[in-house]
């Protein structure tokens, strides 16, 4: 099993509902202050199940949905069908647009699953589909330093945040005998230096900086914006 089919065997990676239900809140709320007051074209890929996504389109003049779990864009598909500037797309669709269609390309704790060759892949194609002053967010970037210790207390104090610190002892303990933890043994997670993101950003010709906050509730993660090369703005 790779990731993408793990993604796509709908597992339950969220210790309940709320925390579910508080994760997407979180990360919306971040993106929606990323996106700006300009109306972008937005493409939020690896978008998982993106349950506020409809709240970040009121921001954006298009928010293209794209993730490479068929079962998670029928979800997104049949969540957000009455909302007129939201398109679900898989990540082979993008092949097709021609070039400099998005103004911000976004993906949200998806570089972690993804190896080397495909993180090059994927930034060769968000380059092409980006406007000339468009911006990529990488986030929730994991440093090798970040372990399973600190996403665990991250998630401890999230719980005890949003009122679901017992589901998140209790979800602690099961991931701990989960697939998850099994499977992210055998695959592995990208884990990479502030550097390291810089540094494969910068051979992309684009101009990177790391950012504040990070999307999502572990500020120990990280996020990076970056646009095309030799912008002065950037
Ligand atoms: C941890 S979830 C993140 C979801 C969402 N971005 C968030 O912040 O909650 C990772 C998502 O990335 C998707 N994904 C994994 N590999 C991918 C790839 N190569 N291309 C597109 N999506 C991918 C998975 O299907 C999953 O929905």
């Amino acid at each position: 099993m790779g990731w993408v089919e793990y993604w796509d065997d709908k597992p339950t990676i969220y210790v309940n509902d709320r925390h579910r239900v508080s994760h997407y809140r979180c990360v919306a709320d971040g993106l929606i202050g990323y996106v700006g007051a300009g109306r972008p074209v937005v493409l939020d890929y690896g978008c998982g199940e993106a349950l506020n996504a409809d709240d970040v389109a009121r921001h954006t003049r298009h928010l293209y949905l794209c993730d490479a779990a068929a079962s998670v864009r029928a979800e997104l598909a049949r969540r957000f069908a009455g909302v007129g500037n939201i398109t679900v797309i898989a990540p082979e669709d993008l092949a097709t647009w021609s070039a400099g269609p998005i103004d911000l390309i976004v993906a949200n704790s998806v570089v972690q699953y993804l190896d080397r060759a495909s993180l090059d892949d994927s930034l060769a194609t968000w380059q092409r589909l980006l406007s000339p002053d468009g911006r990529i967010l990488l986030a929730d970037i994991i440093p090798p330093t970040v372990g399973p210790l600190t996403d665990a207390t991250a998630l401890l104090r999230f719980g005890m945040r949003e009122g679901f610190l017992i589901g998140a002892l209790v979800g602690l303990v099961r991931t701990f005998f989960s697939d998850y933890r099994k499977i992210r043994a055998s695959l592995g997670l990208q884990q990479l230096e502030d550097h390291e993101m810089l540094g494969i950003l910068e051979r992309h010709g684009l101009t990177a900086r790391r950012v504040t906050p990070n999307l999502g509730h572990n500020q120990a993660r990280m996020a990076f914006i970056a646009t095309h090369g030799g912008r002065a703005d950037a």
